[in-house]
């Protein structure tokens, strides 16, 4: 098969609103990381999602959806969920809900719950309008490998697998939604953090949410977050403080400023230097895609420090790819 990139046209969103209905796949950009888009009503186009990416049966897709109504025609909805989409849709926040029984078993993995967000790039959003279809969108990119944040990252890991790429830049976030399972709407449980935080939650709700990503038991409320996710294939070593020296085959990944360290140059990637966390989380994974492929020994990273604007949602990207360090 033939992968194209191509773009966002309005002749190119109707062939592609037209290619969704028919059951194929387009991987497109949203505002957190590329997608890898079917008919979400579809069990068979569902099917085509998990076999393009070598994705477990056991890691459920998210439904996207345009609109607040569609996402209450597709769930059990509550008031929390209400004044949570009026609030942040859309917007980088999933929610779990109970299933209609519309959906298909594939998508939800079999579970009687469903994940749906309104995402809010404009280019995934003029493909969700023309096609008026809920479509499920994992991140595009083959399972367990850094999230695609370019339609070249797409490319890299789905070549060949997919036909369409939809190009819409750089996706501005940089990592994905945070999602909130809201099955017990008196107790809303975040599952996996992102750019919308506890914080941001609580504040609408008046409560905040209980933090259910934090152990291995907690994780397995959220199927498919217990994998190994994010990781590139050079081993990435969480570090507290820069290491003492830095080879040639290494590099160190850092978000505030270095002192004079007699490291090699263009070893160091900054991913910001003031505490900014948007601007990090912006380059998290591209940087980690560059490093990858420059075939090093390590990569060293520091721990996010306490301070990063984000620093839960980062946090937790590398803590899943990484293996953390005290040696150096
Ligand atoms: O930002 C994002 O959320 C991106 C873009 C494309 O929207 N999508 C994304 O999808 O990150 P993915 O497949 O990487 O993450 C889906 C995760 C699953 O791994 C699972 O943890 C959670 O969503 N999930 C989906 N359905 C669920 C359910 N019924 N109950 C609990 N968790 C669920
Ligand atoms: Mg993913």
């Amino acid at each position: 098969m033939n992968t194209r990139i191509v773009e966002p046209t309005p002749e190119i969103i109707t062939l592609l609103a037209k290619h969704l209905h028919e059951g194929g796949l387009v991987a497109v950009p949203a505002e957190t990381v590329y997608g890898l888009a079917a008919h979400g009503l579809d069990a068979d186009a569902c099917g085509r999602i998990f076999a393009a990416k070598q994705r477990p049966a056991d890691d459920p897709l998210i439904l996207h959806v345009a609109t607040t109504p569609q996402a209450r025609s597709l769930t059990r909805w509550n008031d929390a969920a209400e004044i949570l989409a009026e609030r942040f849709w859309p917007g980088p926040l999933t929610l779990v809900l109970p299933k209609d029984h519309a959906v298909p078993d594939i998508a939800t993995s079999g579970l009687p719950s469903v994940a749906v967000r309104s995402p809010q790039h404009p280019v995934f959003r003029s493909l969700l309008e023309t096609s008026g279809l809920p479509l499920a969108a994992p991140s595009a990119n083959p399972f367990g490998y850094i999230s695609p944040t370019t339609a070249a990252h797409v490319l890299q890991g789905l070549d060949g697998r997919i036909p369409y790429i939809l190009d819409g830049g750089p996706c501005p976030i940089g990592i994905e939604s945070t999602i909130l399972d809201l099955r017990d709407p008196a107790a809303p449980k975040l599952l996996r953090p992102g750019a919308i935080t506890a914080e941001d939650i609580a504040e609408v709700l008046g409560t905040p949410p209980l933090i259910g990503y934090q152990s291995p038991a907690d994780r397995r409320l959220a199927p498919g977050l217990q994998h190994k996710h994010y990781s590139p294939r050079t081993p990435l070593v969480m570090v507290a403080s820069p290491p003492a020296a830095l080879a040639k085959d290494e590099a160190y990944v850092h978000f505030t400023p270095l002192a004079a360290l007699d490291y090699p140059a263009n070893n160091c990637r900054a991913l910001s230097l003031d505490g900014n966390g948007e601007e990090a989380a912006q380059k998290l994974f591209a940087t980690l895609r560059e490093l990858d492929q420059a075939k090093l020994a390590t990569i060293y990273i520091e721990n996010p420090p306490p301070q990063l604007k984000w620093r839960e949602a980062i946090f937790d990207r590398l803590s899943r790819a990484a293996v953390k360090s005290n040696a150096r």
